[in-house]
């Protein structure tokens, strides 16, 4: 396992370039799930400075915090409730903007401003946990987010 992430000093796009690889090999060599998860919140926080990135974890009804990187943040989120429950119960990614404009957006923090929240599927399509990365300025997140966290989600 490369022990020491490399990070490309160019674009967005070329940061999410670097990162697939790197993420892919260190994904292969484990089977533990929780390590997985945490090592993604490390490598995308290392890489982008993201203010607060993350995953939920489907459990019952609720999603539950699980591996992060930033902010102590709420534990539980129903269904339906927040960005993050949103995601789950529409089963696609949720870009927002600006959190303030988003009716029932949960605030873990005040200072974020903007998020996506991308959904993990089972091979038959239920969502097991979510993706969640907030940003401290509005408008961070735009169709390479989109794409390139889609694939990072697909890879776990
Ligand atoms: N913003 C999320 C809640 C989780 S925190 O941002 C870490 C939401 O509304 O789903």
């Amino acid at each position: 396992m490369a022990e020491d992430l490399y990070i490309e000093n160019g674009s967005k796009e070329d940061k999410y370039r670097t990162l697939l690889p790197q993420l892919k090999s260190l994904l292969s060599d484990e089977d533990d799930l929780i390590a997985k998860l945490a090592n993604v919140a490390a490598a995308l926080k290392e890489t982008f400075h993201f203010f607060w990135v993350g995953f939920y974890l489907v459990k019952g009804e609720e999603l539950v915090l699980g591996p992060f990187q930033g902010p102590i943040a709420c534990t539980r989120i129903q269904r339906g409730r927040g960005v993050c429950g949103k995601a789950w119960e529409n089963k696609s990614t949720q870009v927002v903007p600006d959190v303030d404009a988003f009716p029932g957006h949960i605030a873990c923090s005040s200072l974020s401003r903007s998020e996506i929240v991308v959904p993990l599927y089972e091979a038959d399509g239920r969502v097991w946990g979510v993706l969640d990365v907030d940003s401290e300025s509005l408008n961070s997140f735009d169709d390479t987010d989109v794409n390139y966290l889609e694939c990072i989600c697909h890879l776990i």
